[in-house]
Formats: structure tokens, C-alpha cells, sequence
């Protein structure tokens, strides 16, 4: 079941010089790139990509953080993409994340974690349709 997912390689990970560090773990595992961008977004992106979590209390600071500096948007494309993505990634805190996956191998936070991706198809297309409208 060939899907697409939407990631970012967020601005801690730019900043740290490891854009294609990150991008490579993709690739190697077999996933093309349908789309890439670096840009450094506005609030209303944020508050838009992330509409499930405006309540939450973190949300002040996430919002603070991925709005900081340059982000890579990326969409990921193949074989069952969606889980994919979310298993190279690993679990959010990268502390208690596996080694192996990316941030169980390069970061030691749970909110400056070096990448972002869709986590249902649902999602997924949502978050690209926001991110690259007409793809
Ligand atoms: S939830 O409630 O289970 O959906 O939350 P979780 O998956 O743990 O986190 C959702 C996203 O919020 C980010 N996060 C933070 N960012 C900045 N600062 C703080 N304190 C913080 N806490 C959580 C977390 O990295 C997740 O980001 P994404 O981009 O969705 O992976």
C-alpha cells in the first residue's frame, strides 16, 4: 500500500547541520522524496499544522520553537510510508527513544526532537494539502 507522509526536519535539527544526516535514514530505507522545502514559517502555520494541540500546555513554547528558524518540510512516499517514518523516528522523548531510530540516536528532548511526521492517512493528508497545496 504505497502512501505519502508528511515530515519535518525541525529548526533544532537544521541548526545542528543535520538535515541530511536525517534525510539519508529516509532514503536508505527506501522512501522518496515526492517534495522538499526549507522555509521558516509564521505563527498561523503553526497554529494550523498544529490545531490539535493549541490547548495543550506546551503548545506556547512548540509554537515558539518550530517558528525560531528554518525547518525542512519533506513528503516521504512508499510501501506503508505513514508507520514507516513514525518507526525511524522513534518514540517523541528522545531519551527514552530506541537507539537505532533518529532521535534515540541524535537528541535528548522531547520537544527539540528533530523531526515531525504524520501519524494516520487521515492526518497525513491534511498536513500536505497545508504544506504543499496541489501536490
Ligand atoms: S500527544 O498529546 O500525545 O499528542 O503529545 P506528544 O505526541 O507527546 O507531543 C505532540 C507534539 O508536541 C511536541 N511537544 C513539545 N514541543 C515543545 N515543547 C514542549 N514542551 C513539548 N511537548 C511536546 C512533541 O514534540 C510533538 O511534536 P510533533 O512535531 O508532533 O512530533
Amino acid at each position: 500500500m504505497t502512501e505519502r507522509s508528511l515530515v519535518l526536519i525541525k529548526p533544532d535539527a537544521v541548526a545542528r547541520g543535520l538535515t541530511g544526516t536525517v534525510l539519508a535514514r529516509y532514503e536508505a530505507k527506501g522512501l522518496k522524496l515526492a517534495a522538499l522545502e526549507l522555509r521558516t514559517i509564521d505563527a498561523a502555520l503553526s497554529d494550523a499544522h498544529y490545531a490539535e494541540h493549541l490547548e495543550r500546555p506546551y503548545y506556547p513554547s512548540l509554537r515558539e520553537f518550530i517558528t525560531a528558524g528554518p525547518l525542512v518540510a519533506l513528503v516521504l512516499e512508499g510501501e506503508r510510508a505513514i508507520e514507516a517514518v513514525r518507526a525511524l523516528n522513534g518514540a517523541t522523548d528522545g531519551v527514552k527513544a530506541a537507539p537505532g531510530t533518529i532521535r534515540g540516536d541524535l537528541c535528548l528532548s522531547g520537544s527539540q526532537n528533530i523531526v515531525h511526521a504524520s501519524d494516520s492517512p487521515e492526518s497525513a493528508a491534511r498536513e500536505i494539502a497545508l504544506w504543499f497545496p496541489g501536490l
